[in-house]
C-alpha cells in the first residue's frame, strides 16, 4: 500500500533506465506520488518527456538550472519525499554515495536527504562482483541504505549473472514492505469479503443484491494501509481495486466460502459482503425458455452457507478477530446483537439500510459497533472514514505490532 507516499525516484545512467517509466506507473498504480530526478547518464537512456508524462510532474535534472533551483531547491527536493529510491542505481552512483560525492543534482540530493534511501542496482555482473562495488555496498548497507535486488539473469550486454535491475513490480513490492514495517498491523494477515454475491439461475440470469462493495473495499484498503497483508475476496463490483491488496474475484457464495477457506490462516476476518442468502437449488444448464404465461418457471431456493459463521467457528483456524456486518431495516442494534451471538463473531458493525438511508449505493454510512462490551454509536461519516476507524480499532484490539 503506497497510498499518498511521496517517492523521489533518482534514475541513473544504465540501460535498465528504460524500465523507469514502467516503474513510475507501477508505483503510481499503488497510490504513490512519484517525482523523478534524472542524471546526465540516465537521460541517455530515457527522456524527461516520458518520465514527465507518466509521473505527471516536472522532472528535475540540473543543479545549475536557475529555474529548477528557484522552483524547488535540491534540499527541499530531497526532503519533500517519504523515501528516496535510486533505480537503476549504477556502480558509479553507488560509489559516489559511498564516498559522499555531490557533483550533480542526484548525488547532491542524496547527500542532503534526511529520508530513508533505497537502491535497486543494475550493472554488468563483473562490475557487481568487483571488490570496489562490493565494498561500497557494505558501506552503504552499514549506513542504513536498503538494497532491492539485483536479480540474476541475461543482461543487455550479453552476459548472464547477478546485476539485472529487479522487475518494477518487485521494486514496488519491496517499497510496500518497507512502508509496512513499524505499522500497527505489520506482521498480520487479514481477509475481507466485499460486494454482493450473484447466484446463477441459468447461464444468463442470476439472483443478486444492491451491494456496491464500497464499504468492504475501503476496509481492505484501510487494513492494508496499517500494514496487514490483506486479501480482498470480492463478488462482482465496480469499485476500483484497492492498492496493495491481493484480490480474489468470485461470483457465488459457494465460491466466496471456498476462497475464504483458502485464505486461512489469517489474524483478522471482516465479512462485509452482502452474501446472497439463497441460491437456486438446481441451476439450469441451458437458458430457460419462455413457454407462455400459464407455465412460468418456479425457482426452488436453498440456503447458502454462512461464511461469517463458518469463519467464526473454524476451530484452530479461527482468525483472532472476526468482524461481521449486519444490514438491518428495523431494530438495528437489537437484531445485530442477536446476530453476533448466533454467528459467534467477535464484533458486528450494524447499519440501517432501510429505504431512504441511501446506505447501499451511497458514500456515507451510519454504523453501530457491537462488541461483547456493548454498543458504540458512531456518527454519520463516509464509508472510507468508517473503514479507517474500524481498522484503527482492530489494530488496538490486536495490541499493536504482533
Ligand atoms: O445473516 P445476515 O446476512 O444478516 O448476516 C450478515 C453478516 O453475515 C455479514 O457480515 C455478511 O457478510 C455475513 N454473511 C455471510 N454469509 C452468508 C450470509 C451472511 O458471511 N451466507
Amino acid at each position: 500500500m503506497l497510498a499518498d507516499k511521496r517517492i523521489l525516484l533518482i534514475i541513473s545512467g544504465g540501460i535498465a533506465a528504460y524500465k523507469s517509466p514502467d516503474l513510475v506507473r507501477r508505483l503510481r498504480e499503488r497510490g504513490a506520488r512519484v517525482r523523478c530526478l534524472l542524471t546526465e547518464g540516465g537521460s541517455q537512456f530515457v527522456t524527461s518527456l516520458a518520465l514527465g508524462a507518466v509521473s505527471e510532474d516536472k522532472v528535475y535534472q540540473n543543479i545549475f538550472s536557475l529555474t529548477d533551483e528557484n522552483e524547488m531547491g535540491h534540499i527541499r527536493l530531497s526532503r519533500e519525499a517519504d523515501v528516496v529510491l535510486v533505480a537503476p542505481a549504477t556502480a558509479n552512483i553507488l560509489a559516489k554515495m559511498a564516498q559522499g560525492i555531490a557533483d550533480d543534482l542526484a548525488t547532491t540530493a542524496l547527500l542532503a536527504t534526511d529520508k530513508p534511501v533505497l537502491v535497486a542496482p543494475a550493472m554488468n555482473v563483473r562490475m557487481w562482483g568487483n571488490p570496489a562495488t562490493q565494498d561500497n555496498i557494505k558501506t552503504l548497507s552499514r549506513r542504513g541504505v536498503g538494497f532491492i535486488g539485483p536479480d540474476e539473469g541475461d543482461m543487455a550486454c550479453g552476459e548472464f549473472g547477478l546485476g539485472r535491475m529487479s522487475d518494477p513490480n518487485d521494486i514496488a513490492d519491496a517499497l510496500e514492505d518497507f512502508f509496512r514495517k513499524g505499522q500497527p498491523l505489520d506482521g498480520t494477515r487479514a481477509l475481507v469479503t466485499s460486494g454482493p454475491t450473484v447466484e446463477a439461475i441459468d447461464p444468463v440470469r442470476y439472483l443478486a443484491n444492491r451491494s456496491s462493495g464500497k464499504q468492504g473495499h475501503a476496509i481492505a484498503a484501510a487494513l492494508a494501509g496499517l500494514g496487514s497483508a490483506t486479501t480482498l475476496i470480492s463478488g462482482p463490483s465496480h469499485q476500483p481495486d484497492p492498492p496493495g491488496v491481493d484480490i480474489v474475484r468470485v461470483e457465488s457464495a459457494a465460491q466466496m466460502l471456498d476462497a475464504c477457506a483458502k485464505a486461512l490462516p489469517v489474524d483478522i476476518a471482516v465479512c462485509a459482503a452482502a452474501v446472497s442468502d439463497w441460491r437456486v437449488e438446481a441451476q439450469a444448464g441451458e437458458k430457460i425458455k419462455k413457454t407462455g404465461s400459464r407455465k412460468t418457471p418456479t425457482l426452488k431456493l436453498v440456503e447458502n452457507p454462512d461464511i461469517l459463521a463458518s469463519l467464526s467457528q473454524a476451530g484452530n483456524k479461527r482468525p483472532r478477530l472476526v468482524v461481521g456486518f449486519a444490514a438491518e431495516t428495523e431494530n438495528v442494534t437489537a437484531n445485530a446483537q442477536a446476530k453476533r451471538s448466533k454467528k459467534g463473531c467477535d464484533w458486528i458493525v450494524a447499519n440501517d439500510v432501510s429505504a431512504g438511508t441511501g446506505t447501499f449505493a451511497g458514500d456515507d454510512n451510519t454504523v453501530h459497533l457491537i462488541t461483547k462490551d456493548g454498543v458504540e454509536d458512531w456518527p454519520k461519516m463516509t464509508k472510507t472514514a468508517v473503514a479507517g476507524r474500524l481498522a484503527d480499532r482492530i489494530a488496538e484490539a490486536l495490541g499493536g505490532n504482533t
